[in-house]
């Protein structure tokens, strides 16, 4: 079990920077801040997203997230140690240095990468269409909702790696989300907390405005 919670944040490491991403491009590229809504107000009064989704943020979430798989890719263990669940042999890719493992299914390195940028990329789409409800609930830019704030990219980067499935290794992805009970709950659960951690420790050094 102690593997599998190892493991899950493991397959999940891209959709985790992808959603740290715009925070650090927001930082690099100030100017280039245009709303993925346009700037365009709904029925209610309140703009469609706000001025915190840009486009900036949603390309640099798909860029680091497939830049993310394919290190994941490339520093998999090659070798047996996560019993049942091995990157190396039909993970994300394999073929690399160390143990070969020829009769096991792998993922071509386009697949890995195409992955990592689906699962990026539907991460801020969550966290898109999280700011969307939440404008329509009257809380403005940068407000707390939790724990919408912290589940978005969560539930939105499982069906990313769902909708890549067909092109990865055959059965991958079901086996590596269903491997044990405590890989979604690791996802599900302990996200979360590690989320509103990493967010304090991102306030902390001046790069978020709000803690949460
Ligand atoms: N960001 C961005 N583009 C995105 C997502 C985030 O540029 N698609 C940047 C914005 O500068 C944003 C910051 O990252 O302010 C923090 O992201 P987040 O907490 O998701 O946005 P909030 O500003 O809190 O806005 P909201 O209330 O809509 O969640
Ligand atoms: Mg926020």
């Amino acid at each position: 079990m102690a593997w599998n919670i190892l493991q899950a944040l493991w397959l999940f490491l891209p959709a985790y920077v992808a959603n740290m991403a715009p925070v650090f491009v927001a930082k690099i590229l100030p100017r280039w801040n245009a709303p993925i809504d346009g700037g365009r107000v709904a029925a209610d009064g309140n703009r469609i997203l706000g001025p915190g989704k840009t486009w900036r943020g949603l390309v640099g979430g798909v860029v680091l997230g497939s830049m993310t798989a394919v290190v994941v890719a490339l520093l998999a263990p090659h070798w047996d140690i996560m019993n049942g669940w091995d990157y190396g042999h039909a993970g994300y890719a394999g073929g690399l240095p160390g143990t070969p493992c020829t009769d096991c299914p792998q993922s071509s390195w386009a697949a890995v990468a195409i992955t990592g940028g689906i699962l990026g990329g539907m991460a801020l789409v969550g966290d898109a269409v999280k700011s969307y409800f939440k404008r329509r609930r009257g809380i403005d830019r940068g407000g707390s909702w939790f724990p919408f704030d912290q589940l978005d990219f969560v539930v939105f980067g499982i069906l990313g790696l769902l909708a890549a499935s067909p092109i990865l290794a055959p059965g991958w992805v079901f086996g590596a989300l269903l491997a044990d009970w405590s890989v979604l709950a690791t996802l599900l659960v302990l996200t979360p907390a590690l989320h509103l951690l990493v967010n304090r420790i991102g306030y902390w050094l001046g790069l978020k405005e709000v803690p949460w």
